[in-house]
């Protein structure tokens, strides 16, 4: 689990075009709530190309650890026998998360309406986020939660009893939230409502629709109105898991910025509520195009095509766009700072509360390798110096954020000098064939 093991700096020095086909790994969000939703229906769900990143292999462990079994065939195939909603085991032992908020934050949810009880903790990045944003709404169904000051973890919760159905508005844009209740409202009898006012990734409702559950999603003046009927019996099934669109985002970004670049990044997931930085790299200009565009296992997929953009301009990126592509934020700050003109990020309070203060670990490091960067609470600014302009030369802390991480590496291979990492080691928990992968492209990345 990351954080738990020794840091491995590394550097990334500028470099000739990239190009190739990148197969970047399975969608994280997705391979999360594969393992969980598979742990809670009857039967066997099967799974091909889930995401083996540490992250999802700490989910994996925690759902053994409930009861479940899972089951490694090799080559990105799973299988996970479930125990059905509300048969979760009471752990053992204590449940570690690693690094991922995701993880920890579904899988309470997922626990809180049976009648066990469970320890929960991270590493040291995971250890410091908030997490009563998800045990406030989960007293409203009778769920207990003890942890350290200002709702840290590790933590323990004793899940209701005798649930109750809720009727919650998540108070901010969170599908980790979102997911949370609708989880815990599987096992709550009755109707099970959420609400929230800017649509966030919706994988959970998507998923929880093909699992066999009754679930509707309603757009009204409020926002999205979720209404889930609880204690379904959930079907196991058979998932193919699209290729991350977030991990695409580091390959395309980087044949953006590379001179003479041409990458092919296939299979990538397209779910209108994840795509957003592409939207975006195209209103800068970026040459970036959907080729066979289809539909995979209900989402829309298309290959994706970047080449050497030399034209692209800062942009002001509608705060509305912001949820689709929050996790994407570090990397387009990268690009902005090989754009021309000035790139505005606003509504992006969220950033400060990831893996790392995304905005605070990203205008640092920037700052550090000669890019002007302004910022307040919800937003930020970046100064294009226009393409192959950024100084670099520098080594940048990566806060045991593997999207900090991957961006400064990113924007090695398009400086005057080399740029450092003071650990890559986070890496692994979402693309554990970063390095592999882009090498091949013809980055010239190393571990120091
Ligand atoms: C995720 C939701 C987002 C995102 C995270 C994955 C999910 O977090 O940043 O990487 O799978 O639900 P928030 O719900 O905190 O916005």
């Amino acid at each position: 689990m990351s954080g738990h093991g020794t840091a491995i700096p590394m550097m990334s020095s500028p470099c000739g075009p990239l190009s190739g086909t990148a197969e970047v790994p399975g969608d994280k969000s997705i391979s999360h709530r594969s393992l969980i939703l598979g742990a809670m229906a009857v039967g066997e769900t099967r799974i091909t190309g889930l995401l083996e990143g540490e992250d999802v292999l700490d989910t994996a462990a925690a759902m053994r650890a409930f009861g479940a079994e899972v089951t490694d065939h090799g080559g990105g195939a799973w299988s996970v026998h479930g125990v059905g909603v509300g048969g979760f085991a009471e752990p053992g032992q204590v449940i570690d998360c690693g690094n991922s908020g995701t993880g920890v934050r579904l899988i309470m949810g997922a626990m809180a309406t049976s009648p066990i009880t469970a320890t929960f903790t991270g590493d040291a990045s995971l250890n410091k986020r908030p997490m009563a944003r998800v045990t406030d709404p989960l007293a409203l169904f009778g769920t207990r939660a003890v942890g350290r000051a200002g709702g840290r973890l590790p933590m323990t919760l004793v899940g209701a009893a005798e649930p109750v159905p809720v009727r919650y508005t998540v108070p901010v844009p969170s599908a980790q939230v979102k997911s949370a209740v609708l989880l815990a409202g599987l096992n709550a009898p009755g109707q099970t409502v959420v609400i929230e006012k800017e649509a966030t990734r919706d994988h959970t409702e998507r998923m929880l629709a093909g699992f066999g559950a009754e679930i509707t999603t309603e757009e009204t003046e409020e926002g999205r109105v979720i209404t889930l009927t609880g204690q379904p019996e959930l079907k196991p099934q058979v998932i193919a898991v699209p290729r991350d669109p977030s991990s695409a985002a580091f390959p395309v970004c980087a044949a953006l910025i590379v001179p003479g670049s041409d990458v092919l990044v296939p299979g990538i997931g397209l779910n209108p509520t994840r795509a957003g930085l592409f939207t975006t790299l195209r209103e800068m200009g970026a040459d970036l195009s959907y080729e066979n565009e289809r539909t995979e296992g209900g989402e829309p997929v298309a290959d994706l095509r970047a080449r050497f953009s030399p034209d692209m301009q800062g942009i002001e990126v509608p705060p509305e766009r912001a949820a689709s592509m929050i996790d994407e934020y570090p990397i387009l700050s990268v690009v902005a700072a090989n754009a021309r003109g000035v790139t505005m990020m606003r509504g992006v309070k969220e950033l400060r509360v990831k893996e790392s203060d995304r905005i605070d670990a990203m205008a640092v490091g920037l700052r550090t390798c000669g890019v002007d960067v302004d910022e307040g609470e919800d937003w930020w600014s970046v100064a294009g110096l226009g393409p192959g302009a950024v100084p670099g030369g520098a080594t940048c802390e990566s806060h045991l954020d593997h999207r900090i991480a991957m961006s400064f590496l990113v924007m090695g291979m398009a400086a005057r000098s080399a740029v450092s990492v003071d650990d890559g080691a986070p890496i692994a928990t979402s693309f554990p064939i970063f390095e592999p992968l882009m090498a091949r492209l013809g980055a010239d990345l190393r571990r120091a």
